[in-house]
């Protein structure tokens, strides 16, 4: 899960998808484009509504997406079309590339939408984040493991 602070979006997916998917054998991360925040615990808000929600993301800290992701990792979602870019120029091959989706695109396929940046605004924003990041990682979830 890839957004530009990792501390809002990426982490909230991550908890989210973790909340999914502890049944099953998959390992999932979250990080940052930009590097601002690295070491930094998500933003009060994300854990504020991730809480409320049942989940706990108070442990994660914030790191930088590196070019070795692609070898760790055979999914990367990113939130929005600028972390699109900054990842996709990092790619080494057209393997690296197709890794890449648009998280949105789980929902609504091919319309390339952003999740929006909630870092400026307020609370609502992150309410409307986390109810986006739920319903696609139901289906990122579904698709991984079928079985629940
Ligand atoms: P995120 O939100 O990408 O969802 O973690 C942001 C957090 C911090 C900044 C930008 C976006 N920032 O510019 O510091």
């Amino acid at each position: 899960m890839v957004c530009l602070g990792n501390i809002c979006r990426s982490p909230l997916a991550e908890g989210i998808l973790k909340s999914k998917l502890f049944r099953a054998n998959v390992f999932i991360d979250s990080a940052g484009t930009g590097a601002y925040h690295i070491a930094e615990k998500p933003d009060n808000r994300s854990i504020a509504v991730a809480k409320i929600n049942g989940i706990d993301i108070t442990d994660q800290r914030a790191r930088k997406f590196l070019v070795e992701d692609f070898d760790e990792f055979d999914l990367i979602y990113v939130m929005d079309q600028a972390n699109y870019r900054d990842v996709t120029e990092m790619a080494r091959n057209k393997e690296d590339l197709a890794k890449v989706k648009m998280i949105l695109n789980e929902v609504f396929p091919n319309e390339n939408l952003d999740v929006p940046d909630p870092y400026l605004g307020g609370d609502y924003g992150f309410k409307n984040v986390y109810k986006m990041l739920d319903e696609a990682c139901d289906l990122i979830a579904k698709k991984i493991n079928p079985d629940g």
